[in-house]
């Protein structure tokens, strides 16, 4: 049985009151992390608790903070990845909504931990809202000293600042985060240097999800051990938020360990199919990641498990999908969104992003050659790998998956107008 960790009070009233979040524990652990723990301590525990990113990538935590170099003359900074444009996604938008001051104090701990003075949380444009409550989390928190100088009476200086995006799906993408902040044009940069070295203004910088930063205070609280022993699987540790949307009766955000399998999360937690209707497929990691057959579905919905399935973890934004809804046009509309959203850098990207977004459409409208399933693998063969970002590999897995897994009805669209679908 799974206690609830990060969501544990999402349901209390008036969250996002400072007195509310203190009367229920929090900010005891910020001061526990500035009174009993140095920095390298810190970051020692996140390394041993095994935690990965829960932006996309899974990439362990505290090995990341471990890449700050030592004894800089910059200064350091920790972006907070908040930009959520991922279709399908819509964890950390709830989290800020919910427990704006949550994500403060695992702010203040990752902060201290990586000796940075100066947090951005970049946040996609459109959540005006959630800037709003985050804006003023941190009115309150300056207010009583919990930002500011010397924070907490501790010898710790902290100032954190909201900065708004465009709505541009790239700016999530580390880097283009990065020279989005530094007011450039939301363009990703060539790996290496690595942002732990040369980020932001050309100072290390670590750059992390917001979900992956709530977990930090609980770590120092209760210890790596505690927090390795969530979910018994080494590699896959710690309790994981997912979104559930699409055609299930109760979508929502759900917080449980990485055993969980998508089979359970979507019949038993989600009460199965709107309308008991039949699964065609799951998009178990947002837009980007392969899409898993429902055949497919018995598996826990951990990094490696949806990995060794051919698929992703992603950003845990799992789509379900309903007999009675057309694949094509699923394809379609994915592809027409990665079209939208390459920052046109790169050829592959910028060129076969268009040309998927193009065939798709035609075949959908019943324009479609025959031919044209092996055109479009071919082109998705040849975006990957060969990019500054993963934008077009994420373009280019989802479609080529969903052609190999529904092949029949992308060749029925080929070869008359319309949709059986429909
Ligand atoms: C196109 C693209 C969009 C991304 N969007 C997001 C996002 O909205 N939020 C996020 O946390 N990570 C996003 N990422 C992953 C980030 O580049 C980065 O890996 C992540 O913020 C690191 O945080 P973590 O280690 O805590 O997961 C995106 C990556 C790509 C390639
Ligand atoms: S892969 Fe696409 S989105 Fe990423 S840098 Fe290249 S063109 Fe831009």
């Amino acid at each position: 049985m799974f206690t609830k960790i990060l969501t544990r009070n999402f349901d209390q009233p008036d969250l996002h009151e400072m007195e509310v979040y203190e009367k229920l524990g929090g900010y005891r652990m910020i001061r526990q992390a500035l009174r009993r723990h140095t920095p390298e301590e810190i970051v020692q525990m996140v390394q041993r608790s095994g935690l990965r990113g829960r932006g996309g990538a899974g990439f362990p935590t505290g090995i990341k903070w471990g890449f700050i170099p030592r004894n800089s003359d910059k200064p350091t900074y920790l972006c907070v990845n908040a930009d959520e444009s991922e279709p399908g996604t819509f964890k950390d938008r709830h989290i800020i909504l919910h427990d704006p001051h949550q994500l403060l104090e695992g702010i203040m701990v990752s902060a201290y931990a990586i000796q940075s003075r100066r947090a951005f949380i970049y946040i996609r444009g459109e959540m005006a809202r959630e800037a709003a409550i985050l804006n003023d989390a941190i009115a309150q928190a300056e207010k009583k000293n919990y930002l500011g100088h010397r924070i907490f009476g501790e010898d710790f200086d902290l100032q954190i600042q909201v900065v708004r995006g465009a709505g541009a799906y790239i700016c999530g993408e580390e880097t283009g985060l990065l020279e989005s902040i530094e007011g450039k044009r939301g363009q990703p940069r060539t790996k290496p240097p690595f942002p732990a070295v040369c980020g932001l203004y050309g100072c290390p910088t670590i750059i992390n999800n917001v979900e992956t930063l709530i977990n930090v205070p609980h770590i120092v609280a209760n210890g790596p051990e505690w927090f390795a022993a969530i979910g018994k699987d080494p590699r896959n540790t710690g309790p994981k938020l997912y979104g559930v949307s699409g055609q299930v009766k109760r979508p929502g955000v759900y917080e449980f360990d990485m055993t969980i399998t998508l089979k359970e999360l979507i019949y038993d937690v989600c009460g199965g199919l709107t309308e008991n209707r039949a699964l065609k497929g799951v998009i178990p990691g947002g837009s980007s990641v392969p899409i898993l057959l429902p055949e497919e579905i018995d598996v826990a919905m951990d990094f490696d498990s949806l990995a060794a399935r051919g698929t992703m973890l992603g950003s845990a934004g799992v789509v379900v999908i309903g007999e009675g809804t057309c694949m094509v046009r699923v394809a379609r509309r994915v592809a027409q969104f990665y079209a939208f959203e390459s920052c046109g850098q790169c050829p592959p990207c910028r060129e076969g992003t268009a040309w998927l977004h193009k065939i798709l459409q035609r075949i959908e409208s019943g324009g479609g050659h025959p031919g044209e399933l092996d055109l479009l693998a071919e082109i998705c063969d040849n975006m990957k790998s060969h990019t500054i970002c993963p934008l077009s590999d994420a373009a280019a897995m989802p479609i080529e998956s969903y052609i190999r897994k529904y092949r029949a009805e992308f060749e029925e669209h080929l070869s008359r107008p319309g949709c059986a679908c429909s």
